[in-house]
């Protein structure tokens, strides 16, 4: 059997609802464009953690700062569980995880553009954990019926904290819409500055210039939505939630469909998002050089674990 015919069989398989497993035989490119997702995901549950991280020491109180510092520490654990399904997929082209950080540090592997946005507020924290989480778990949710089983399994795990997360999250922001008339034009305020990232959170829609990677991922059964059919979900299960605490969503060209559901809205602007994800945000270089600064501070954790201890005279 050659190549093709494997890959016709592969393909096959999976339209019949096959999963696949680390050691599984699969097409060069099905395994690439694994790589490219799940590195994506790894590396932004790790950078993820820098901008709320920096509310941990300034939290309003011991309970904030509890639930604050358990959910960075529930990102973390996420980039490790990302890293080892990406490593075992990354085996045969003789790539570690080490390399993966290298290509971070260097430009080459990119993050999640909400990641490179300043949190100059406690509002900030607020919204990212109730509505970036949010929106993580509307994609990550229909990620869990993916062909790929290992990276199934580590979301199953993933989904049920982001849970957590996200009553954590609007926790925050339902105090702040209770609070005093300054507190709620901190989250306002945040929300104005956070909506066109928000709406860029799930990439441009298909047939966009800027858009890749949503057929052959549609086609390999790893994902199941695009993305427009995503930002759609996520406006209709957020928006009136913002609304109903008294908030204003920043567009004043939203309107819904009453008859179809579907939401018109103002694009963002999508050469921006471009910039972002190559590292032209606001924080993108600030973020970097920190990651780079722990990453080096920690090397002599990797060496006590993985170099051989030397045999005493
Ligand atoms: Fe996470
Ligand atoms: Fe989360």
């Amino acid at each position: 059997m050659d190549v093709e015919e494997r890959r016709a069989e592969f393909l096959a398989r999976l339209d019949a609802g096959a999963k696949v497993e680390a050691d599984d035989w699969m097409p060069p490119d099905y395994r690439a464009e694994l790589v490219r997702l799940i590195s994506l995901h790894a590396v932004s549950e790790i950078m993820g953690t820098l901008p709320e991280k920096e509310w941990v020491p300034r939290a309003p109180t011991l309970k904030r700062k509890l639930a604050i510092m358990a959910k960075v520490q529930d990102e973390a654990g996420h980039g490790q569980l990302l890293l080892r399904v990406v490593e075992d997929l990354m085996r045969p082209w003789g790539r570690t995880r080490e390399d993966l950080f290298q290509d971070l540090f260097s430009g080459r592997q990119k993050y999640h553009n909400v990641f490179h946005m300043p949190t100059p507020t406690w509002a900030d924290a607020g919204l990212i954990a109730w509505l970036v989480d949010g929106a993580a778990i509307i994609t990550q949710g229909m990620l869990l019926a993916g062909s790929y089983a290992p990276y199934t399994r580590a979301l199953r795990r993933i989904v049920e904290e982001e849970a957590f997360h996200i009553q954590h999250g609007e926790s925050i922001c339902m105090a702040l819409a209770e609070g005093t008339p300054a507190q709620r034009a901190m989250f306002q305020d945040a929300l104005n500055r956070w909506w066109p990232a928000l709406l860029m959170f799930f990439g441009p829609p298909e047939g966009h210039p800027l858009s890749s990677h949503q057929a052959p991922n549609l086609r390999f059964r790893i994902r199941f939505k695009s993305n427009e059919e995503l930002r759609q979900r996520f406006l209709t299960k957020y928006v009136p939630r913002i609304r109903a605490l008294g908030f204003r969503i920043p567009d004043p060209t939203l309107t819904q469909d009453p008859q179809t559901g579907w939401w018109t809205y103002q694009q963002p602007d999508w050469q921006l998002w471009y910039a972002v994800i190559h590292n032209r945000g606001p924080k993108s270089m600030e973020r970097l050089r920190l990651r780079r600064l722990t990453y080096e501070e920690g090397a002599w954790v990797r060496r006590a674990f993985f170099e051989p201890v030397a045999s005493a005279p």
